[in-house]
């Protein structure tokens, strides 16, 4: 076993009965660890727990006067009473905050424990050394998974909680610091305020659809990347994406790289599967290249939208579909509702949580399929374009119905509007350009545009605009006037 140095608190593994380091995993040598020459490494805290935590490193003051014509003094006065990071973090962070915000974990944390009177409650401190970890991890586009892996390795070559608390209290500690989770929210919402504001940012970025799950407000295409579908849906995802469209259809989507980059973002990136929103298609034999079709096209209707199905859940590498889509309407309805049927049969088994239908352009058909439907639609995929009138009849329909329009051929099929003077103006009152000006536009109006870009600064923009601040009504009504 390796020298520990005195940061390191002796036997704190195994005072609260927490388990002991494992063997593969690695120790660090702290007193080798140097920030630069003139820093040294100082213990600063003992938190009643007799865990040290933080390392501060200490820099010697510098006095150099020989170019100071702008008042540095002055300046030092304004942070004379800061003399540690640790004042510097009371700054943005006051003690009262943390007091808050610890209420509620360390409810929880009582409440695991409570058979264990000597686990002593979560600090300030500790909750103090978690946050700058959620900070490094969002600097390092990481999700809070990724936490544990911090622990244990940090970018930073030094795995900075293995230095100083045990295993089992990390992850104690972990377990009790969710903020929030759609399952829990309106339960914590009695006890903790603070669960409102993951409920603000959620609304920014994802719906609630009529199946009561929630859906990312702009996903990501996956139609036409071809072999460079893996590592552009990973891009999208550590871009911020968070839902990715696709479809079992081997002539435009390569479904079965959606799902390669689908388990690499759970395995190496740690974004668990409930945060990757899945959506995919049957696509009939109408859409299918001949030479390609993933079923048997001589089986009957419903036993091919079955093996379709069963070919996406192998593709994408999961046992759910969170939005499961017909690509477009049988030639009749009922042999739509063929397909619908054994679609609800999924939904009735756990298989599929939502379902919806795309390239439907007839509001009778979109309300037939909605009256005999037991699982009504969700969404309804369509081009947004202006030979369709903008599907004005079917969006009202939709809103009525809380169906959510997910729009492709956005950008494609509407240079007119970009280059609108409208469009000019907006942009520059939002320092945007005019794409994004279309899919804010669009989300004030309730839809859910897809965007397939392949370019990380247009994914980017694109995401960017979910925290952009709608347009004022006025501004929405003069782009609905461009849509008649
Ligand atoms: N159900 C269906 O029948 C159907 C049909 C078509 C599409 N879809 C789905 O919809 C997805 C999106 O397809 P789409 O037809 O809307 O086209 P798209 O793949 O999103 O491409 C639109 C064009 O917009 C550009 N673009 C994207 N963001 C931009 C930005 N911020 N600024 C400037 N340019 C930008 C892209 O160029 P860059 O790549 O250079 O950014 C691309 O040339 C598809 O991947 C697919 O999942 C479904």
């Amino acid at each position: 076993m390796a020298h520990r140095s005195p940061l390191v608190v002796a036997g704190l593994e195994t005072r609260d009965g927490e388990s002991q380091t494992s063997d593969d995993d690695d120790e660090i040598d702290l007193e080798n660890l140097k920030l630069n020459d003139n820093s040294t490494w100082k213990s600063s805290y003992s938190s009643s727990s007799g865990m040290i935590w933080s390392s501060i490193p200490h820099r010697p003051t510098k006095i150099d006067s020989s170019n100071d014509t702008i008042g540095k003094t002055d300046l030092t006065n304004i942070t004379e009473d800061i003399s540690s990071v640790e004042d510097a973090f009371m700054c943005f962070m006051p003690k009262i905050i943390l007091e808050k915000i610890l209420i509620y974990p360390n409810l929880e944390f009582t409440q695991k424990n409570a058979s264990n009177e000597r686990t002593e409650k979560i600090t300030i401190m500790e909750l103090k050394a978690f946050i700058g970890l959620l900070l490094l991890a969002g600097l390092l586009g990481k999700s809070k998974k990724d936490l544990k892996c911090l622990w244990r390795r940090s970018p930073l070559k030094s795995p900075i909680f293995k230095a100083t608390m045990s295993r089992g209290r990390f992850q104690n500690i972990i377990s009790c610091l969710r903020f929030d989770d759609t399952k829990t929210r309106e339960e914590r919402k009695q006890t903790d305020k603070f669960a409102r504001l993951n409920v603000s940012r959620h609304k920014m970025v994802s719906v609630t659809t009529n199946a009561g799950i929630q859906m990312p407000r702009l996903i990501y295409g996956t139609a036409w990347k071809k072999e460079r579908t893996k590592d552009l849906v990973i891009k999208a995802f550590l871009t911020g994406f968070r839902g990715v469209d696709t479809a079992c259809q081997p002539k435009h989507y390569q479904e079965e790289l959606v799902g390669e980059a689908v388990s690499i973002l759970q395995s190496q990136y740690n974004i668990d599967r409930r945060d990757i929103f899945i959506q995919t298609k049957f696509t009939s034999v109408d859409g299918q290249d001949p030479n390609r079709i993933p079923y048997d096209p001589k089986a009957n209707l419903a036993d091919q939208v079955r093996q379709s199905f069963a070919r996406s859940l192998q593709n994408l590498r999961t046992d759910y579909i969170d939005s499961l889509v017909l690509h477009g309407p049988e030639r009749t309805h009922d042999k739509t509702m063929i397909v619908w049927r054994v679609c609800e049969e999924f939904c009735a088994e756990g298989k599929v949580k939502q379902l919806g239908i795309s390239n439907l352009y007839d509001l009778q058909r979109l309300q037939q399929l909605w009256n005999d439907s037991k699982v009504k639609p969700s969404v309804i995929q369509n081009r947004f374009y202006a030979d369709s009138g903008y599907d004005d009849g079917i969006r009202r329909f939709c809103r009525e119905k809380n169906i959510f329009y997910q729009s492709f051929w956005t950008l494609t099929a509407n240079p007119h509007l970009l280059n609108s003077s409208l469009f000019k103006k907006l942009a520059s009152s939002r320092n945007g350009t005019t794409e994004q000006v279309l899919f804010r536009l669009l989300m004030d109006l309730g839809l859910t545009p897809l965007t397939g870009t392949t370019n990380e600064q247009h994914m980017k923009q694109d995401l960017d605009v979910l925290n952009w601040k709608s347009f004022s009504p006025d501004e929405v009504k003069q782009f609905e006037a461009l849509l008649k």
